[in-house]
Parts: structure tokens; sequence; C-alpha cells
């Protein structure tokens, strides 16, 4: 029996944090085997953000080199651009054909970006559309994503019914997968860690920039000798994705006894995470000394993902009316 399709991307518009690792990019590598995967990069995402044409290059190979490192393997991954895919945008452009601005005026990352600039784009405002069409275009049947994301992948599945009853049965409708317990990773300051708020601790940086993020977690102010809860503590809830069963249950009970200081449990969680991450800070120089290598990778992606998809688009086009010969 065919696999089923997992599809999901990321935005190359700034360095990945742990919450990027855990509540996306662990799951991609996690699920490689079982499913026919297919991770791109969404610079066309990214454009909505990221204008200054050396940031969005080296974001792009940045991204791309993390997913190598975090064990993405090429092998039985089909890694690409987003970029290398028109077709992706052909098939936004039918679908906004059929979407009405208050449907895309109901998306909270539309809200939220209203709220912060004065003018959002239209590309911004279309963001949803875009996404979808990354999605529907595979048929893919899963997206994991972090509970953010929640909300476009309903988009896609909106939409593709939509479509469907438009223009005749043509989309699969996807459906979301989010881990429960990594759903939101919280950053340095207890709001969702976020490239935007600054909060991060970063995936792929010097053990002196990660030191710091880590003892800039906020805390309250009680001493070491007082008895402390940890499900409250932004400490711990990062802990959490390190240590399990015993390891785990041995901390809190620490945090409820009293006695472990804030410095101490950061010091551990340092620790954690360095062990967590060397190796795959290692395989990550590797390709930063082989940048051919990477190009390679995303060179072969763009010609695997495009024959991949050659047939759906043909689909699209017939549904829609403008397919009149081979092409
Ligand atoms: P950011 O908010 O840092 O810009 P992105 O929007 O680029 O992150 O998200 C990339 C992927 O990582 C998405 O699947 C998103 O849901 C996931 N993700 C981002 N931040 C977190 C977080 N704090 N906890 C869990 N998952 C996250
Ligand atoms: N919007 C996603 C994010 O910010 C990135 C993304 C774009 C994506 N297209 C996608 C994720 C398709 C999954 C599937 O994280």
């Amino acid at each position: 029996m065919a696999k089923k399709i997992l599809l999901s991307g990321i935005q190359p518009s700034g360095a990945l944090h742990i919450g990027n690792y855990f509540g996306a990019l662990k799951q991609f590598v996690d699920m490689q085997d079982e499913y026919d995967t297919r991770v791109f990069i969404a610079d066309f995402h990214a454009l909505t953000t990221v204008q200054d044409k050396d940031k969005l290059s080296s974001g792009i190979l940045n991204i791309i080199m993390d997913y190598l490192a975090c064990g993405l393997d090429p092998k039985k991954v089909v890694l690409f651009k987003q970029s290398d895919l028109p077709e992706v945008t052909e098939l936004t452009w039918y679908f906004n054909c059929i979407t009405t601005m208050p449907f895309l005026e109901r998306a909270t990352s539309y809200k939220d970006a209203n709220q912060k600039v004065k003018e959002v784009t239209v590309g911004l405002f279309d963001y949803p559309m875009l996404m979808a069409a990354d999605i529907l275009i595979q048929d893919a049947d899963i997206v994991p994503v972090g509970s953010d994301q929640k909300q476009h992948v309903e988009y896609a599945r909106d939409t593709a019914q939509k479509f469907n009853n438009i223009f005749g049965e043509t989309f699969k409708l996807p459906v979301a997968k989010i881990m429960a317990e990594v759903a939101i990773v919280p950053g340095v300051d207890g709001r969702k860690m976020s490239k935007s708020y600054g909060n991060t601790i970063p995936l792929f940086a010097d053990s002196a920039v990660v030191k710091k993020a880590v003892m800039s977690i906020v805390t309250d102010s009680k001493t070491p000798d007082e008895k402390k809860d940890p499900e409250t503590c932004n400490i711990f809830a990062l802990h959490k994705l390190f240590l399990h069963g015993d390891e785990l249950d041995n901390l809190r009970k620490r945090y409820l006894d009293g006695g472990l200081g804030y410095k101490e449990s950061k010091d551990m969680l340092f620790d954690e995470i360095e062990k967590y991450f060397t190796p795959m800070r290692e395989k990550r120089k590797m390709y930063e000394e082989n940048p051919g290598l990477v190009l390679d990778i995303l060179k072969e992606g763009k010609s695997k993902i495009h024959n991949l998809v050659n047939s759906k688009i043909t689909d699209v086009r017939k549904a829609v009316g403008v397919q009149l010969y081979d092409n």
C-alpha cells in the first residue's frame, strides 16, 4: 500500500529555535520512515516579512542545513524550496478566485498583523491561500505543525472543499498533526517562543549564546530553599522537552520539596540542551563546509517535487477549464 503523504514547511525568516524543533521539525524527522515525506522551505511566505535579498538567500540555506542537521534524510524525504515549485503560486491564484475577503479577514495571523502594522500587504493577507496551495497540491494526508498553524491547515481543508464543490472532486482533505505535549514551547519570557518576540533559545548557536538565553528565563523570586510549583515554572516547562519518566519525576519532586534554586535548574537545563543538540551541531558544521552538497540536495528536490505534483496541477487546470492541450 502506498504510504500516506506528509507535508510541512518552515519559513526562512530567522534562526530556528527549540520551539520550532520540538513543535515541528522533530515530528518530521520521527515520521520520515512511515510517511511519504515532503518538507520544504517556505521562502515565498517569508517574503511577506523578509525584504532583503541577502537575508532571504542566507535564510534559505540556513534552514536547509538545519533540516539536514536535525536528521531529515534526503534519501527518504523530498526537501525543496517553495519558490522552485511555481505550480504552487498558480494554484494560489485559482484559490484566490474562489475565496472571499471576509473569509481571509477571519485569519488570526491577519488580525495579528493588522494590529502590528499600519497597512497589511496583499501577500500577508493572502498567506493562508498560499499555504493551502502548498498543502493541497501535494495531496497531503497530514501536516505536522505547532498549534499556532492549526487554523491555517483548516483554511486549506475549507478551501479544498470549496474548490471540490465548484469544480468537482479534486482535492483530498488534509489533517493537521499537532503533538499535544509540545504544542506551545514557551520562550524565555514565558510567552510562546517565537522569532518575532526575541525570546528564543536558538537551536544552532554558540554555547555562550544558548547559555545567555537560558540564564535569562524569567522566574518568580523564590529563594533556593522555598518550595516551588513546577507546573508554573518556565524552566520546568523546558526541562519537560528533554527529561522523561523517572528523571522528570525526580526533578518535579525537588521543585516541590524545596532546596532547588532556579539557577541550578537553569544550569541543568543548559546541560540538557548541550547534550541533546551537540551531535546535530557537528553535523551542521559538515554541511556548512560543503555548500555544494547542500545546493545539490535542493536541486534534486526541485526536480523530484516537480514530477510529483505534475498530474495534480494538470487535473486542476482541467477542472477549471484552462487546459486545452497537453503541455
Ligand atoms: P516563529 O513563531 O518562531 O516565527 P514559525 O511561525 O516560523 O515560528 O513556525 C515554524 C514551525 O514551528 C511551525 O510549525 C510552528 O507551529 C512551530 N512553532 C513555532 N514556535 C513554536 C513554539 N513556541 N512551540 C511549538 N511549536 C512552534
Ligand atoms: N505558515 C507556516 C509557518 O509559519 C509555514 C508554512 C507555509 C507551512 N506553508 C506550509 C507549514 C504548508 C505546513 C504546510 O510555520
